[in-house]
């Protein structure tokens, strides 16, 4: 008997040793045959899959499966079923964006897995194979012992056997997605939001994503030891982290792969992963440059709440009007024209009106007044993270907007990690996280309430872009990082590499409402912003959206005229956008095509702390032409660290397509230019 035993812990012993030696059940590749995907079952019976790039392993054998809050988990014990492959290849075209023609090309490999016996539950593991990255979802089909997927966990792993560095943003803490950006040794990532970019020991860069996250808790990613990384979901107030009747399907998990920084920006895979446009006619959705009743609230000197300071007054509104107008800009918004801002408006969401307005505010006249000078009012939603009484109101409100001539809001989602006020099914009020399930339906519920009416949604504390505007295009914008306004508050103000790391992190997921602009450079009590001017310039290049915020006060852009000249010539949709140098948390220099319009281009770059010269060509612009280039550099003497951070150099100098330039880029600076074709 003893013999017996010992012999069936040696047998099991073998079977995990097994175990690491798995049966490929699956494999299939890219369109170019670079990028190959390997699904395979361990002895264990544990499904997983690999990554291959020009037959080097970039992902190595990593688990997939799920557990459940009321069922046995869905991990082992699984074989393979049947599989089928597929290819597609279209272009579309964006309503707006970086670029206007978009092609969707991949290899489709469609794995079913199974449970051997027991409950017999099974799933489809889906890849789409692209030259620039693998995206995978898994699929659950109707099946007689899962109905409902009350999921505490997803199982998905990315193993990064490679040596590699890691620039990732804390995820789970209490200032949401506003977190510094940390650069660590892979093997020192704690809990990271995504999108997650990472660089192998051999140049290789990768970014962790996801796309399409539609009814389901936002995905973050965990190291468990070394390069090994797993899925872990949001949290839900309510128990399971997800709740989904079957059929349904996971959001696509992405990996982003390229040769270099650059190559990671000019992949359109999660875009290419969301389903497209819905809406229909989206011609009411407008890229815009505007102004706003906003950055006097962050220096202190305004306030939301009445009282003497009181920012939205309808006379400081028609004058704020009278210059966006005279300036070009077709929008203005205004924050604390609304009820509800009295006392602790963070505290109080439930307190907020999303029609009423302040008696100083008359919102018939600033519309009226707006509308006849091409200047929208932007109405101000905040929420506070108080979701049911924005549901409650806001049918109403975005009928009375849409009444009143405008065509576009900012939401904004105030509070710490983990007060997402929502309604449990059974109608209490719980504390949810801002990217749990519960928020995810939230905001959709916003921008296809807001469709309805003809109104864009640019989202503040909002969950993450997974390309959903490809979808709803009415999503136009949305914060999701820090933004401009740190550099008003300090609590550290923006340090001069975070927009190079946002470039190629955050900026990988869509478009962010950053507001550029502050030409003052000041925040609140007279400190110091750690930029140049030149740099303000270029962040309307670098950081791509396609509404664009002027965000510094009339008086402050009346002391420089001659940068905010830039500001104003701008584009904001844009027909190409290349990266042309970078390296992530250093420097990026961005190229784009404005969209119709005369063959203009502009570029932006921008720096970290230290001094650079970088080399361009300019092989954007068309082979030969000449071209008037106006050029906003930092002085020769520029430095964030100085009074210099003002020094800014203003020429023309003639170019043709194919010439090199050295851009110079002060500490903390940047350039921005304008390429006007002869
Ligand atoms: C934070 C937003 O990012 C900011 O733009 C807004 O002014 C405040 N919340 C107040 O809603
Ligand atoms: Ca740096």
């Amino acid at each position: 008997m003893m013999m017996f035993r010992i012999l069936t812990l040696a047998f099991a012993a073998l079977l995990c040793a097994v175990g690491a030696r798995a049966e490929v059940v699956a494999t299939h590749a890219s369109p170019n045959g670079k990028i190959a995907v390997s699904v395979e079952i361990n002895g264990e019976g544990m499904p997983g899959y690999r990554i291959t790039r020009g037959g080097k392993e970039l992902v190595g054998e990593s688990r997939l499966g799920f557990l459940f809050t009321d069922a046995p988990k869905i991990q082992r014990n699984m074989q393979f079923v049947s599989k089928s492959t597929s290819g597609f290849d279209q272009s579309w075209e964006q309503p707006y964006g970086e670029w206007k023609t978009i092609r969707n090309r991949y290899n489709e490999l469609n794995v079913m897995l199974g449970e051997r016996d027991g409950l017999q539950r099974k799933f489809n593991i889906v890849f789409r194979i692209y030259d620039d990255g693998v995206g995978f979802r898994s699929e659950f089909p109707e099946q007689p012992n899962l109905k409902t997927a009350n999921i505490a966990e997803e199982l998905t792993q990315f193993n990064i056997t490679r040596p590699a560095t890691a620039w990732w943003n804390t995820a789970t803490e209490f200032n949401r997605e506003e977190y510094l950006i940390n650069k660590t040794p892979i093997a020192e990532v704690g809990i990271s939001q995504t999108p997650m970019t990472v660089k192998l020991d051999d140049g290789t860069h990768m970014s962790l994503h996801e796309a399409a996250l539609v009814d389901y808790s936002a995905m973050n990613i965990q190291k468990v030891q070394d390069g090994l990384l797993k899925v872990v979901l949001t949290p839900s107030a309510v128990g399971p982290k997800v709740s989904r009747k079957l059929p349904f399907a996971t959001p696509w998990r992405t990996l982003q792969i390229a040769d270099n920084a650059a190559g990671l920006y000019a992949s359109q895979l999660i875009l290419n992963l969301n389903e497209p446009n819905k809406l229909g006619d989206v011609s009411w959705v407008r890229p815009r440059k505007y102004m706003g009743i906003w950055w006097g609230m962050h220096l202190d000197t305004q306030s939301w709440g009445s009282g003497p300071k009181h920012g939205a007054t309808t006379a400081y509104t028609k004058y704020m009007m009278d210059f966006a107008a005279k300036h070009g800009f077709t929008g203005v918004l205004v924050e604390g024209w609304n009820e509800g801002w009295d006392g602790d408006w963070v505290a109080n969401g439930d307190k907020f009106s999303f029609t009423k307005a302040y008696p100083d505010f008359d919102i018939k006249a600033v519309t009226a007044y707006g509308n006849k000078k091409g200047v929208k009012f932007i109405g101000h939603n905040e929420t506070s993270a108080f979701a049911p009484n924005y549901e409650a109101q806001m049918d109403g409100a975005f009928a009375l907007y849409h009444s009143l001539g405008m065509d576009a809001v900012k939401t904004g989602y105030v509070a710490d990690a983990g007060g997402f006020k929502v309604n449990d099914a059974a109608g209490n009020l719980v504390y949810d996280w801002h990217e749990g399930q519960a928020a995810v339906r939230h905001h959709l519920k916003v921008v296809e309430t807001a469709a309805k009416h003809k109104i864009a949604i640019n989202a503040h504390e909002p969950v993450k872009d997974t390309g959903l505007r490809r979808t709803y295009p009415n999503w136009i914008s949305r914060e999701g990082q820090r933004g401009q306004e740190y550099n008003a508050w300090g609590w550290p103000k923006n340090p001069p590499e975070h927009e190079a790391n946002m470039v190629f992190t955050r900026m990988l997921s869509g478009p962010m409402d950053f507001t550029p602009g502050v030409l003052s450079l000041k925040g609140r009590d007279d400190t110091d912003i750690l930029s140049t001017i030149a740099k303000q310039l270029a962040l309307y290049v670098v950081l791509y959206s396609p509404i664009q915020m002027a965000a510094d006060l009339p008086e402050n852009y009346e002391k420089h005229m001659a940068a905010f000249q830039f500001i104003k010539d701008v584009a904001v949709d844009w027909e190409d956008s290349r990266v042309i140098a970078g390296e992530v948390g250093d420097f990026a220099v961005l190229a784009r095509k404005e969209r119709g319009g005369k063959g203009l281009w502009f570029l932006g770059a921008v720096g970290d702390e230290q001094a650079r010269n970088i080399p361009v060509k300019l092989d954007f612009l068309a082979p030969g032409k000449a071209y008037a280039a106006e050029i906003y550099r930092d002085g020769d003497d520029a430095d964030y660290r100085t009074e210099k951070r003002f020094s800014i150099k203003i020429e023309k100098k003639k170019v043709k397509g194919g010439d090199a330039m050295l851009l110079k880029i002060a500490p903390g600076g940047g350039q921005a230019i304008r390429f006007v074709p002869n």
